[in-house]
C-alpha cells in the first residue's frame, strides 16, 4: 500500500483551512498513519525542498515554509501519490482546475496550501525527513474492502 508526505503549508493553517483540505483527503478515502504541527525550521524546509536549490523562487520558498504552522501528515492507500496530486491540483492555484484544493481555494504559485510527494520514492525520503517511524500508526479501517 502507498504512502505519501502532505503538507497544509503556513497560508492552509493561517486561513482556517486545514479541516476543509484534510476532509478531502479523508472523504476520498485515504487512511490518515501520521500527522502533527510543525513550525519548520531552515534545514527541514532545506531539506524538503533540496529540488529547487538554486531557482529564483527557492528562498522566498523557504520563506514561507518557515514562516508559521505547518500541518505534516502522511497518507495511505492505493495509488496514494497520483490520487493526492490529483486532489491537490496543478502548482499554479489560477490554472488549477475548479474541484482541486489548489483550484478552490487560491491564485497564487507560491501559497498554494498544499504539498504532496511527487513519487513513491520522494514519498519514502519526505516521510523520514518529517516523521520518525513511531510517529507512524498502521491500522486497517473497517470499510477497508468497500473503499480499495
Ligand atoms: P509541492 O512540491 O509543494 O507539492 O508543489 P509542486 O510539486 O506542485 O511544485 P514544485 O515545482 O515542486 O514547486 C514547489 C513549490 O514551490 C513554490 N513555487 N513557486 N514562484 C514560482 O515560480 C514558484 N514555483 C513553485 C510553490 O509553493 C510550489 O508548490
Ligand atoms: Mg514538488
Amino acid at each position: 500500500m502507498q504512502q505519501t508526505l502532505i503538507l497544509l503549508k503556513p497560508d492552509a493553517v493561517q486561513r482556517r483551512l486545514v479541516g476543509e483540505v484534510i476532509g478531502r483527503f479523508e472523504k476520498k478515502g485515504l487512511r490518515l498513519v501520521g500527522l502533527k504541527l510543525v513550525k519548520p525550521s531552515r534545514d527541514l524546509a532545506e531539506k524538503h525542498y533540496a529540488v529547487h536549490k538554486g531557482k529564483p523562487f527557492y528562498e522566498s520558498l523557504l520563506s514561507f515554509l518557515t514562516s508559521g504552522p505547518t500541518v505534516a501528515m502522511v497518507w495511505e492507500g492505493r495509488e496514494a501519490v497520483a490520487a493526492c496530486r490529483l486532489l491537490m491540483g496543478l502548482t499554479d492555484g489560477a490554472k488549477s482546475p475548479p474541484g482541486t484544493i489548489r483550484g478552490d481555494f487560491g491564485l497564487s504559485v507560491q501559497n498554494n496550501l498544499v504539498h504532496g510527494s511527487d513519487s513513491t520514492e520522494n514519498a519514502s525520503i519526505e516521510i523520514g525527513l518529517w516523521f520518525k517511524p513511531e510517529e507512524l500508526v498502521a491500522f486497517t479501517p473497517t470499510d477497508a474492502t468497500w473503499v480499495g
